[in-house]
Parts: structure tokens; sequence; C-alpha cells
């Protein structure tokens, strides 16, 4: 039987993912069948026992079901246990379910792909949600100068850096607290869902500087349209959504793709 693998996530209807999966399948000529399943909002561990049931072997898990999957899980890489989400479940040998977390790897590979040296950067990341909680290992195991975390309620970004100052040099306050320049600003807060822009100093970014949204669109975010006016180059959070499932692909079959001819085609159907 093919092995079967899905994203869960309510809705999911939009998702990228098993067009994204099964690209990679192809380039690498592994057979999988990948599909994407609307989990009840009340019984996310019974949507996946019962796909394991039906020959699930793994899965990627979206909004809003990350934390869920988490709980689910009877082992945990140490990243996921940092982030406390899990947005790909594998099926261990012995039935175990196994639980790892590939955001931030993916935007760690997405800034090394356009060029950054994460490493002795100045970093600044917008928002104190799940979205960064998730990518905040990976960005200091990249050995930043500092990583400045700001957010609109300034407590949440306290709390949450005192979570991870065991691991580099953080800090986490209010946006009015934000003082440059940076040489990496990542937004990952969902106010560009919104139209929506956080209230930044002028004179944020250093010569040369990055700013990278972890969302993506046909046309380029508030945020980086508002940094490309102010000297920074933009890049969208497209690239990090192929090298997360990239990541995942690894995973569950011990392969990697070629991100790639997967990114330009998903760039071309914006
Ligand atoms: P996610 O899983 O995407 O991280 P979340 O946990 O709801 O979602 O977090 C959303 C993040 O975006 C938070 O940091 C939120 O700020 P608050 O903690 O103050 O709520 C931030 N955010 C949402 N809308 C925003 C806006 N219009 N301006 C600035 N920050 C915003």
């Amino acid at each position: 039987m093919t092995d079967r693998y899905c994203v869960f996530g309510h809705p999911i209807g939009h998702s990228k993912s098993p067009a994204i999966h099964a690209a990679f399948a192809a380039e690498l000529g592994e057979a999988i069948d990948y599909t994407a399943i609307e989990a009840p909002l009340d019984d996310f561990a019974g949507a996946w026992h019962d796909f394991v049931a039906a020959g699930g072997r793994g899965a990627n898990v979206t909004v809003p079901f990350k934390e869920d999957a988490f709980r689910l899980c009877e082992v945990l890489s140490p990243r996921a246990r940092r982030a406390g989400a899990v947005n790909t479940l594998i099926l261990g040998g012995n039935g175990q379910t196994y639980g790892d977390t590939t955001d931030g790897v993916g935007l760690v590979r997405d800034l090394e792909r356009h060029g950054v040296t994460l490493a002795g950067a100045r970093l600044l990341v917008l928002g104190a949600g799940g979205a960064v909680r998730g990518v905040l290992e990976p960005l200091l195991t990249a050995a930043p100068a500092s990583l400045v975390v700001a957010n609109r309620t300034a407590e949440k970004a306290e709390r949450l850096a005192a979570d991870f100052r065991d691991l580099g040099e953080i800090r986490g306050g209010g946006f009015d607290e934000v003082t440059g320049p940076f040489d990496v600003v990542i937004n990952g807060t969902s106010a560009s869902l919104a139209n929506e822009l956080p209230p930044l100093p002028d004179d944020l970014f250093a010569a040369g500087a990055t700013a990278y949204d972890m969302m993506y669109g046909a046309e380029p975010t508030v945020f980086l349209q508002w940094a490309g006016e102010r000297g920074a180059r933009g890049v969208d959070g497209l690239g990090m959504l192929v090298e997360q499932a990239a990541e995942s692909f690894f995973q569950w079959r011990g392969r990697r793709p070629d991100t790639t001819p997967v990114l330009e085609a998903l760039r071309r159907a914006l």
C-alpha cells in the first residue's frame, strides 16, 4: 500500500501542502499519497488515530491544531518541546507518535538561501505568539550577536524571551522600547493579515539589512513595503513554507528534496 501522509487543519481548503509534497515526491521518485484533512475542532487526537488506522504514516499540522498535536505525542524533539507546538507528526515503527516542529529550521534555511548570515547578526523579531515561539530555538542556535523580541503586549515578549534565555543573548519588550540598528528584522505578528503595521521607529535597519515577513502573498505585505522604503531588502515567507515542508518530508522519508523548483512554481502561481 502507498504510504499515506496528510495535512490537518481547520479550515484546510487553501493549503498548499498537498501540491508541495506531491512535487517533492515526484522529484525524488517516492510513491506517497498526501491529502488535506479538515479535523474536527474538538477531537484532533481522534482524527490522527483514525488516519493511522487507515494507513497514515505521518502528517503536517497547521492552525489551529499545533498545540493539540503537541499534547498527543509520546515522543517530542527538543525543538518541539521548546516551541510547545508540533507541525510534523511521525508514526514510529513501534506505533508511537513522534512530534517535531520544522517551522524554525524552515525560516533559517530560507534566510540562508537569501544569503543572510545569522551568526553575529543583530536580530529583531516582531510578535510573541505561537508563530514566534516556534522559531526562536533555531534562530538562537544560529548564534546571532543579539535577539530582541518586540510585541504589542510587552509582557508577552518579556516572558517569551525569559523562556529562551539559556540559549543566547535574548531580550523582550514593547515596540516603544525598540532601538536599532538591526541586520535582520523578522515580522512574526499577524498584523500583515489585517494590512496593519506594528508601530516601529524609522531608523530600524542597518546598512544592507534584511526584512523578513513570515506572511506572503501576491503583493509585498505592508511591512515589506514599509521596510523597502527604508532601505531594507524584503523577503516574504513563501520560502519558509517550502523549507519547513522539505524538512518534514526529510523526517518521514529520509531524503531531502530540492526546494528551488517547487518554490519557483508556487511563486508563479501566487
Ligand atoms: P500566531 O500563532 O500567528 O503567532 P497569535 O498567537 O495569536 O498567533 O499571535 C499573534 C501575534 O501578532 C501576537 O504577537 C500579537 O500581538 P499581541 O500579543 O499584543 O496580541 C500580534 N499582532 C496581531 N495583530 C497585530 C497588530 N495589528 N499590530 C501588532 N501586532 C499584532
